[in-house]
């Protein structure tokens, strides 16, 4: 999610204390000259070379940095090109279905549904041979009505309804590599389309919950769709998790919300203005008040059957969910992290309760089922702790507005205010490096000390946080700990603001609002950015032109810029071959526009890749990174 919609979720009004009224309220003083004494002494020391992984000897980050850039084009170091594949509206490749994409995005809804989706984001190739040929499954966060009718919003229909609709979710596709170069399998039989009205499970503690169940659904276990499916992860098991996070933008609220409608930012007409609950009722929460509980859960996807029906898992509770990603205890069972990107939310993480059995997906059908659900609360002396959202203990009974387990699954937001969880800084992308360090990126929140606002903390040090940070912690013990340490990787900025507040502590390229994360098979840790749309390029961004992604390694702490995106695009999602030779990124939304849609007249005025096409339109797309001469990207 890129764009700063104006009505950009910020529902938090519990009262559970930030860091810095439990701790030193003199620290505020400090930090609005930059770093508090404290605060410096949470920065992650910067000492050390890194080792290699995968057959390198030389340093971890080795390539050179390209500049920022304002081209409307991909730059990539020296010594490395790029490939365009799988844009939007390309036939995904299922059997019998090849329908092109029209260039004035007049295809159809049912073309639509077998064509790859927009806005893609999280991704994961999944090798089948090695690194010649696997599955890429990524998501399609949201879609910009804009770009993907001919007259975009002007007129306003079910069908038009029906191809938003398609064009969400995630996409199942095979690829291949011959001489260095990646093509899309045409026809697979692993090709596939998910869309926001596939049918899936909801399966865990909440799976049929009274508050989960509708008017078309009594058993409230059958869903129909994901959506806004924005970071992903994967399970050891092979499996895809999807992750559905500004799901609340999809609904139409009444004129007055409930306490938990208003808690999730339900609002009248759609916050995102999306307009499907006109031709879609499920949409309208004043006639269909559960379906949004339906929503805001991580999907798992078994993307080796394409006919397998996507479950979700609720045990690992709901949220404006970002990504999940899985470590493994040394005893074998799961551990996912997940963050919530909305301002002043929260980090989770879940512990199954079972060991992860040899096999795939059937052997571990239900391991996400059962285990236990924990928030993150940070303390202002660079330790934290895990605290479990558990049915009967602490504050989640009963008499607090929490039936059952399956209550505090559905509202876990109100379960986390409740317990003390830490309001964070928009948390975003998770991964873990080889020490067992795991980072989150908390990519912006200029609302942090404003007005009526959570004031700064220790966590979350900056007010009017316009550049994002990337903390990490290690648990004690196994990742199953419940306490741990923490620190700042980093605090992004770019030296040249004049706020000191904004210039952040860099070593090396400057960078603002991190947001995807990857940790590659090296122990290199990348970096995505997410500038917002109407911030890219003004005021304490001005200076960083378009959309990048860096490279950083975890123990010198040196990051480099290793990619810009085009126009009005951000980076989202990163994965590769198990060789390290390839790698697959999305471009998300190039072309965006600072106002809400794109104007159908004039497509593209902002960006015209990948295609340059004169008739043609922007489109989100995958990119293959290769180096020249086959060598392992980042050395
Ligand atoms: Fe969809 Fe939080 O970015
Ligand atoms: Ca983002
Ligand atoms: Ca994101």
């Amino acid at each position: 999610m890129a764009k700063d919609f104006s009505t950009m979720e910020d529902s938090n009004r519990s009262s559970n204390p930030s860091i810095h009224e439990l701790s030193d309220p003199a620290r505020r003083v400090l930090l609005r000259t930059g770093l508090g004494a404290t605060v410096a002494g949470l920065l992650a020391p910067l000492a050390g070379c890194a080792t290699g992984g995968i057959g390198n000897s030389g340093p971890l980050v080795g390539f050179k940095s390209v500049p920022v850039s304002t081209a409307d084009t991909v730059v990539v170091p020296e010594g490395y090109s790029v490939q365009v594949i799988a844009p939007w509206g390309e036939p995904a490749g299922m059997s019998g279905e090849n329908t092109a994409f029209k260039w004035d995005a007049s295809n159809s809804a049912a073309d639509q549904e077998t064509q790859i989706g927009m806005h893609h984001d999280g991704i994961h190739y999944f090798a089948q041979n090695g690194s010649t040929s696997g599955l890429l499954v990524m998501n399609h966060e949201y879609v910009d009505d804009g770009l993907l009718h001919p007259d975009g919003m002007k007129t306003w229909n079910a069908a038009k309804v029906r191809k938003a609709q398609a064009a969400h979710g995630v996409s199942v596709i095979e690829v291949e590599q011959k001489d260095g170069r990646w093509s899309v399998v045409r026809p697979s039989p692993w090709a596939r389309r998910i869309t926001a009205n596939t049918e899936m499970t909801l399966a865990g503690p909440a799976a049929g919950h009274a508050l989960l169940r509708t008017a078309a659904d009594a058993s409230g276990r059958r869903v129909r769709g994901t959506l806004n499916n924005c970071a992903s992860g994967i399970t050891p098991w092979g499996t895809y998790l999807t992750c559905e996070e500004n799901f609340i933008f999809y609904f139409n609220g009444g004129d007055t919300l409930s306490p938990h409608e208003q808690r999730w930012g339900l609002r009248k007409g759609g916050a995102g203005g999306y307009r499907w609950h006109e031709h879609d009722e499920r949409f309208d929460a004043t006639k269909h008040p559960n379906e949004p509980n339906r929503f805001g859960w991580v999907v798992e996807i078994d993307p080796f059957n394409p006919s397998s029906t996507p479950v979700k898992r609720t045990a690992l509770g709901r949220a404006a969910h970002e990504g999940a990603t899985t470590a493994v205890t040394k005893d074998g069972r799961a551990v996912v992290y997940m963050g919530e990107d909305a301002r002043f939310e929260y980090i989770y993480k879940f512990v199954s309760r079972d060991k992860v059995k040899p096999g795939g997906f059937s052997e571990n059908a239900t391991l996400l089922d059962h285990g236990t659900l924990y928030v993150a609360r940070f303390e202002a002396d660079g330790r934290g702790r895990w605290i479990a959202l558990t049915h009967g203990q602490g504050p989640l009974t009963a008499a607090n507005g929490f039936a059952d387990q399956g209550e505090v699954l559905i509202k876990t937001r109100q379960a986390s205010d409740a317990l003390g969880a830490t309001k964070m800084d928009r948390p975003e992308w998770i991964d873990v490096d080889r020490e067992r360090w795991v980072y989150c990126t908390l990519t912006n929140n200029s609302n942090r000390g404003g007005d009526k606002q959570p004031g700064t903390d220790t966590a979350n040090p900056r007010a009017n946080n316009t550049m994002g940070n990337i903390i990490r912690w290690r648990e004690d013990g196994d990742f199953d700990g419940t306490s741990f340490q923490w620190n700042h990787f980093v605090l992004a900025g770019d030296p040249a603001n004049e706020r000191a507040e904004a210039k952040g502590n860099v070593k090396g390229d400057a960078f603002g609002c991190p947001d995807g994360l990857w940790v590659d098979g090296r122990g290199v840790l990348w970096i995505q950015t997410d500038m917002s749309t109407s911030a890219m390029g003004k005021g304490e961004l001005a200076r960083l032109g378009n959309n990048a992604m860096l490279a950083a390694d975890p123990k010198s702490g040196e990051i480099r810029r290793f990619l810009t995106g085009p126009a009005g695009c951000e980076i989202t999602g990163a994965t590769g071959t198990p060789d390290g030779r390839t790698m697959f990124i999305n471009i998300q939304h190039p072309g965006e526009t600072p106002s809400e849609r794109n104007d159908p007249e004039q497509p593209r005025r902002i960006s015209n890749w990948p295609d340059f096409n004169p008739g043609g339109r922007p489109r989100s797309a995958t990119v293959v990174i290769r180096k020249n001469d086959g060598g392992v990207i980042g050395t």
